[in-house]
């Protein structure tokens, strides 16, 4: 089953090469209001995105995003943020004192904002614009939130690189949807089977390719570096663990 919209949202994959070419600002424009047209709870609208296109300001936000190459190439930064100053103000506005204590609070924001940045990256895709999440926009985030002159109660979620792709595409498998779609109940049967499948292919796409040293096992008794032993790796590093406290200074208490 296909329709123009799923046929592009299949075409995605994230561009991390770019031309130098800059991006008009109607166009910028045009890719943060599609944004804006995704499902927003209670349409309380509680996200925010600052746009950096300064060559200066990118090599910044580069070196506090782990040096990523992309945010100097890429004509546009887009900073995502949860943003529950404006709903703040407006609680003032009206005599009201804003909530911003629970988990929930950060969750409904950070999820608007999340909400938001996919819309608008299937916006800047159908302008044949290429673009990738800066996750690594969290690495740092109390510089962030000093360079980008973010508020209280404004954190930035992710960033994103916007621009005219320089590479050649390359669209990476999912996971089999037995893996990832559950009816009625969630039913982990002949789950390892499709992981292991999975991992075959992500092998077969060559992306590892040099990266077996050091998988455990020994010599002789290698495994391939695949989706799951990177996968894995992944996840038994410690990331990021100071958010709680760089979020309880923005004003967001997580209780
Ligand atoms: C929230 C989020 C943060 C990400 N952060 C980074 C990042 O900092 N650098 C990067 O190169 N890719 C980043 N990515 C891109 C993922 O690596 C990429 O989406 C994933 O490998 C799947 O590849 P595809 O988008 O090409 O299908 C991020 C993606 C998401 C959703």
């Amino acid at each position: 089953m296909s329709t123009p919209t799923i046929e592009q949202i299949y075409r995605h994959y994230s561009v991390r090469r770019y031309k130098p070419d800059p991006v008009p600002t109607d166009t910028i424009e045009a890719v943060v209001a599609a944004g804006q047209r995704a499902s927003t709870s209670s349409n309380l609208q509680t996200y925010s995105v600052v746009a950096v296109l300064d060559a200066a300001r990118r090599e910044r936000m580069a070196q506090l995003c782990g040096d990523q190459r992309q945010i100097r190439e890429a004509p546009v930064f887009l900073a995502w943020c949860a943003d529950l100053n404006r709903l703040d103000r407006i609680c003032r506005m009206r005599g009201y004192d804003l909530i911003s204590s629970y988990v929930e609070n950060f969750l409904v924001a950070a999820v608007d904002a999340a909400l938001a940045m996919q819309n608008a990256a299937l916006a800047a895709e159908s302008l044949g614009l290429g673009m990738c999440y800066i996750g690594a926009i969290r690495n740092q985030p109390q510089h962030v939130i000093k360079l980008l002159e973010l508020p209280r109660l404004v954190f930035p979620v992710a960033g994103m690189t916007l621009g005219w792709p320089a590479a050649e595409p390359f669209v990476r498998p999912r996971l089999p949807l037995d893996a990832v779609l559950h009816w009625e109940r969630y039913d982990t049967t002949g789950d390892e089977e499709a992981l292991h499948a999975y991992d075959q292919a992500m092998v077969e796409t060559g992306i590892y390719r040099g990266r077996q040293v050091g998988v455990p096992g020994g010599e002789g008794q290698r495994e391939a570096y695949g989706w799951l032993e990177h996968s894995a790796r992944r996840a038994a590093q410690p990331g990021r663990t100071h958010l709680r406290q760089i979020l309880e200074r923005q004003g967001f208490d997580l209780h």
